[in-house]
């Protein structure tokens, strides 16, 4: 069975968590889009681990990893990555693959990529990847992809400088190099994870243009950037967090304040840890956006949501959600594609009672306050959607299942 992991909000979301404890039941995971702009957190006991590029099954023993067609591979912070985690103590030797469809950002690519945001009028706030750079190459046909490294006529066309770099990488590369559509035929019978990178709303084409990464984040991306068709996408997961968050510059119509000042800003941040795990930049907090989340929802065929970040509410009194936006006096619950109208979107919300105690020993819905339970019950009904899985912290186990994600 096949099932697709996205993230259904602005990015970091938990997907990290998530893939990593639904890992234990799959045989291989596919990370299929993004590049080093990911960061995909793990903890495990008193142990913290941040991924970038590669897959979030790494850390348990014996599990495949694949890096995907979708991916733009950054060799040296891969490297550099897959170094960290052999002097934690996780062997990858032999269980880590990359599709050879899959691109490379060549270094002066972060160089360009944050150039051409500094120049911008109007910066995205990129994460200096160079991940748009590699993206648009990749578009207008110039792109190297893993294939191309033993292609000497192509070789031969590159600068010194790009040609020295891709040298130092190049037959570690080539070991580790698959076609990943005859590698997702050997698990056809098996459990394959397909984990997303960014988020819904950040996807090219469906999320924030043009305040939006460069890769598919959305669940159609998980075929394309797996080697599989759309069909055999068993089951596709959406995660999301308890409120909203969103990193570097575009609209976010259910941001707390402005000024980021306000008591529930902070409180939010600090008790979340809303700090950018690839740049360390604090993330934008807000209210859940459950127009967003519902447009998520309906344009990427979420099967059933995942909620993470429940306990980060738990002290709160009451607790407000997005219902809809106010734009020019008017009423909108259909997500707008127009950043002019996003900008002057002002919040509806919805308050709910709080729970004001700790969910950290939660392990089931009946066991949740009644106030949680309604807090689901209401974001279930707006979406349309099944919850799946609750997280209540950020450690594996603080995790409980409603319904199988591997059943269909
Ligand atoms: P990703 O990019 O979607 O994988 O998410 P990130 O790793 O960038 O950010 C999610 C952060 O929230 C990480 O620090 C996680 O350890 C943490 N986290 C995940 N789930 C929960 C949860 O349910 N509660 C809390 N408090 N933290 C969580
Ligand atoms: P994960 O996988 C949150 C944001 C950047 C910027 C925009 C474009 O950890 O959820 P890019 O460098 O991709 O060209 O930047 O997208 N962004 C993310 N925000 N989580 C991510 O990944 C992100 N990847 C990119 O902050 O606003
Ligand atoms: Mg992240």
């Amino acid at each position: 069975m096949n099932v697709v992991v996205i993230g259904a909000q602005w990015g970091d979301e938990g997907k990290g968590k998530m893939v990593d404890y639904l890992a234990q039941n799959a045989q291989a995971v596919v990370r299929y889009a993004g590049g080093a702009n990911a960061g995909h957190t793990i903890v495990i006991g008193d142990q913290q681990y941040a991924l970038h590029q590669v897959p979030s099954g790494i850390l348990y023993p014996g599990k495949t990893v694949y890096l995907g067609s979708g991916m733009v591979i950054d060799p040296q912070a891969l490297f550099e990555e897959l170094q960290m985690l052999k002097d934690r103590g996780i062997n990858w030797e032999g269980r880590v693959f990359i599709s050879d469809r899959a691109h490379i950002v060549l270094p002066r690519y972060r160089q360009i990529d944050k150039e051409r945001d500094a120049a911008r009028k109007r910066p995205i706030g990129t994460t200096g990847r160079g991940i748009g750079i590699t993206y648009s190459m990749k578009s207008e046909r110039d792109g190297i992809r893993l294939a191309d490294l033993d292609w000497a006529e192509k070789m031969q066309d590159l600068e010194k400088e790009d040609l020295d770099f891709l040298e130092q990488y190049k037959e570690k590369l080539i070991s580790m190099r698959v076609n990943i559509s005859s590698e997702m035929w050997k698990y056809r019978n098996k459990n394959v994870l397909m984990e997303g990178a960014q988020g819904a709303m950040l996807d090219l084409d469906l999320g924030t243009y043009p305040y939006v990464s460069s890769g598919l984040s959305c669940s159609a991306g998980a075929s394309v950037g797996s080697g599989i068709g759309p069909r055999k996408l068993d089951k596709i997961l959406g995660v999301f967090k308890a409120y909203t968050t969103r990193v570097g510059n575009g609209p976010m119509p259910s941001e707390f304040d402005e000024n980021s000042q306000s008591e529930l800003y902070k409180f939010v941040r600090d008790t979340g840890r809303e700090y950018g795990v690839t740049t360390g930049r604090p993330r934008r907090c807000g209210y859940l956006d459950l127009v967003a989340l519902r447009y998520a929802c309906r344009t990427n065929s979420i099967d059933d949501l995942l909620l993470t970040h429940l306990d980060v509410y738990d002290s709160l009194n009451e607790i407000e959600a997005c219902v809809g936006y106010e734009i020019d006096g008017k009423i909108v619950t259909e997500f707008p594609a127009s950043i002019e109208d996003l900008n002057k979107a002002k919040p509806i919300l919805e308050k709910f009672p709080g729970w004001k105690k700790s969910l950290k020993e939660c392990k089931t819905f009946k066991k949740l306050p009644k106030e949680a339970k309604n807090y689901i019950k209401y974001i279930e009904s707006y979406t349309g959607t099944k919850i799946g899985i609750v997280s209540v912290g950020y450690e594996r186990n603080e995790t409980f299942i409603l319904r199988n994600p591997w059943k269909k």
